[in-house]
């Protein structure tokens, strides 16, 4: 049995998070609200959880606002370490970045983006009684086309590192999760940006090195697009996705302190209401994600889309699958439909984008 008090935790957040953009652009993707708390602290909170004590964040892009939010990382149990690159080193660069703060032998490093159930105790566990070099948490889904897959054999070594492909043979993919002894990270080339899925794997495996998976099929999802974002929002305020950090009572919505919800406002589908946001009569909201100081007119239908702060939504206005940027004006019976995004700051009049006639 691994001691996880033994055990450094390193999470990757530099990303730039285009995928999300415009919301990135004000906030890196691990800070944006999921459920009324920054991404990063139900992870943070996993990890405090499985008893890991400290934690180095690996970061590049708006890397101050992490110690801003975190801080010591006392408030949550854990002793945070903050890493800055100064050009982003990618997601193989930035865990051998971090080599001179860890402080033990094994270390489990974490993309800063994904929500995930895995019982990080077993895949320690895991990692040790196989003698593995790196262990990989590994994820069964329903459709592994598109992801790379992993194959593993009957003693849980990788096999292969296979790029997509419409007939996977295996339905195990790389959940963005590994635990590393500390002297394969110590191999890693520093000082260029590299790939640890595409450049660093592959490259242990062909150098002899001990690669194991450690396979379960718990809820699993990549935050990194809007509809992932949205759904993981949705998962963890309905209960389906877990996280130590949340103490609500799980349901169909959630409305944050502060926020008014006028008296036959449809609130459904896990959506989630900022503080201090305003959401008037006769809206209807699903599997909605709004921000701090939203408004939301009288009428409005918002589904399966994140309203970024301090942005307005007029009267009767239907936005489906969009992204509305921070403090963005959306006039009143406006259609924003199928992956629209507005950028922030921008004001559409009433009626000024449709996808049906005014009539
Ligand atoms: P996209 O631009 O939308 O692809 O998002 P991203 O920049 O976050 O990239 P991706 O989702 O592939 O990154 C996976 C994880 O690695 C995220 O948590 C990122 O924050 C992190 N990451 C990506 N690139 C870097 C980097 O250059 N340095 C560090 N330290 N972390 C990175």
């Amino acid at each position: 049995m691994v001691n996880p008090a033994e055990v450094d935790a390193v999470i990757l957040v530099g990303g730039m998070g285009t995928r999300l953009r415009p919301l990135t652009l004000s906030a890196p993707k691990p800070m944006l609200p999921t459920a009324g708390l920054p991404f990063l602290t139900h992870l943070l909170s996993r990890i405090a959880d499985a008893g890991i004590e400290h934690v180095v964040l690996s970061t590049s892009y708006k890397a101050g606002v992490f110690e801003a939010e975190f801080g010591d990382g006392s408030k949550l149990g854990l002793q945070i370490d903050y890493v800055v690159e100064d050009e982003p080193l990618g997601t193989g660069g930035g865990i051998a970045n971090v080599v001179p703060r860890l402080r033990h032998d094994t270390a489990v490093v974490f993309n800063g983006d994904v929500l995930s159930g895995c019982d990080l105790r077993a895949l320690l566990d895991s990692h040790s009684e196989h003698g593995a070099d790196v262990t990989l948490h590994l994820v069964r889904v329903g459709d592994p086309r598109a992801f790379g897959c992993v194959p593993t054999d009957s003693d849980n070594r990788v096999t292969a590192f296979l790029e997509k492909t419409q007939d996977p043979p295996t339905d195990q993919i790389n959940a963005g999760c590994y635990v590393f002894r500390r002297s394969v990270i110590e191999q890693i080339p520093t000082g260029r940006a590299l790939s640890v899925e595409r450049e660093v794997f592959p490259g242990l495996l062909a150098d002899g090195h001990k690669v194991c998976g450690y396979v379960d099929a718990t809820y699993w999802r990549d935050m990194g697009t809007p509809e992932d974002f949205v759904r993981g929002s949705a998962d963890l305020v309905r209960g389906i996705a877990p996280s130590p950090a949340l103490t609500h009572q799980r349901g169909e919505k959630l409305v944050h302190d502060g926020a008014s919800v006028a008296p036959g406002a449809l609130l459904i589908g896990g959506t989630v209401i900022g503080r201090g946001a305003e959401i008037a009569g006769g809206a209807r909201l699903d599997g909605a994600v709004i921000f701090d100081g939203v408004k939301v007119g009288a009428g409005a239908v918002i589904e399966r889309s994140i309203i970024g702060f301090g942005a307005h939504v007029g009267p009767r206005a239907l936005i489906r699958d969009g992204v509305i940027g921070d403090g963005a004006d959306i006039g009143a019976r406006c259609e924003l439909l199928r992956g629209a995004r507005v950028w922030p700051g921008i004001t559409i009049p009433d009626g000024g984008i449709r996808f049906s006639t005014d009539l």
